[in-house]
């Protein structure tokens, strides 16, 4: 065996018995340091004679790189298996329970409005939207509503203030009077005059009037619903309203009320009621209301499209006719879902919010129940 044999075998068993890091960094300088075993080795070439370089040479030059590699090797080793360890060591538990996240949750309102959707969407009808920045002329005119029309009245309209000196022309001044909408039927007109003839669409949306006590708030919801066709009836209205509620309140057993009533832009205007029994203090929609201990309650109002409406729309009335209906969301949501103060609705108040929300996952389909899982 020759010196750097020897040399390179013991450097090896060395380097295989070191058991840290930082005794290997220890052999690493003793071998190959600047004043290291090997390295100087390497600087002894420079001192010989051409013959005796070329045969050391190559010798020492292989020392150096079989220390180094056996260095490299033995580090790498080492780093495995502190891996090794650490991985043994550590195991995530993943039965741990994960903190709470923070959960929002859909509002009554919102709710009740995608099961609408769900339940119009089975029937064929589209949703439609309208501004709730209105004018005069869609929220009332077209409406069949026209100026000093009594019915106005009835609306308590937030108006913008007049804007002056936009025309002098007084009367498409007065048109073009902005206001919140008082109701969704606005979009009615809307939709027949973009669209045109045939239609069938709710609009859900929000209205505005100035009224404020337990049972209104000056902001709250609407559902619209238009049909427009040839040949459109009362009995359509009916069974629309009909199948409409028995799928919103899941049950077989409403019982409806229908009843002449008045609104500029149906004729004839039909208000709809509907059956409910009381059930320990509580009234539960269903049966109907001439039993003894029901009652009905006022749901909607309804009726026949009036012929003016449609003709101010830019349909003709004598080729096209058709329902309208018009019932508030928050009435539905609190009937449905039992709340009986509409204010919370827009308190923002999050423990109430926590307690009458939904799961955003509990989407309603007619499939699986329109309604939400308690
Ligand atoms: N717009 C009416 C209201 O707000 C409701 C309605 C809509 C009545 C459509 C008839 C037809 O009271």
């Amino acid at each position: 065996m020759t010196d750097y044999e020897t040399l390179e075998q013991d450097a090896r068993t060395r380097i295989s018995a070191v058991s840290d890091l930082a005794g290997l960094e220890a052999l690493r300088v003793e071998f190959l340091g600047k004043q290291g075993s090997v390295s100087l080795l390497l600087k002894t070439l420079g001192g010989m004679s051409p013959d005796e370089r070329q045969e050391k040479g190559p010798k020492i030059q292989y020392l150096r790189q079989a220390v180094s590699d056996a260095l490299a090797d033995r580090k790498s080793g080492m780093e495995a298996a502190e891996l090794e360890q650490r991985l043994a060591a550590e195991t995530l538990d993943l039965t741990l329970p994960t903190p709470e996240a923070v959960k929002g949750s859909v509002h009554p309102v919102s709710q009740v409005m995608d099961e609408l959707a769900e339940i119009f969407a089975d029937l064929g009808f589209a949703v439609a939207t309208g501004p709730e920045i209105e004018d005069d002329w869609h929220n009332f005119t077209a409406l069949n509503m026209p100026e000093s029309h009594p019915a106005r009245a009835m609306h308590d309209t937030f108006y913008f203030p007049q804007q002056e000196g936009v025309s002098g022309d007084q009367e498409g001044a007065k048109q073009r009077r902005m206001l919140l909408r008082t109701h969704t039927s606005p979009v009615q007109v809307r939709t027949m005059l973009s669209q045109g003839a045939p239609v069938r669409i709710i609009a859900p949306g929000r209205v505005y009037r100035s009224d404020s006590d337990a049972t209104h708030t000056p902001m709250f919801h609407q559902v619209e619903g238009l049909v427009i066709d040839r040949g459109i009836h009362l009995g359509h209205l009916k069974w629309t309203l009909e199948t409409f509620l028995k799928a919103f309140f899941e049950r077989e057993d409403i019982v409806l009320r229908l009843r002449p009533s008045y609104f500029p832009f149906t004729e004839p205007s039909v208000e709809v009621d509907v059956g409910f029994a009381i059930e320990n203090g509580r009234r539960v929609l269903g049966g109907s209301g001439d039993e003894p201990g029901h009652g009905w309650m006022e749901l909607l109002g309804s009726g026949m499209v009036n012929r003016r409406v449609i003709e101010m729309s830019g349909l003709d009335p004598n080729e096209w006719q058709g329902f309208a209906f018009g019932v508030g969301v928050d009435r539905l949501a609190m009937l449905k879902y039992g709340m009986d103060d509409l204010r919370a609705f827009f308190d923002g108040d999050v423990r109430w919010l926590r307690h009458y929300g939904f799961s955003a996952f509990d989407q309603p389909t007619l499939s699986a129940g329109v309604g939400a899982r308690a």
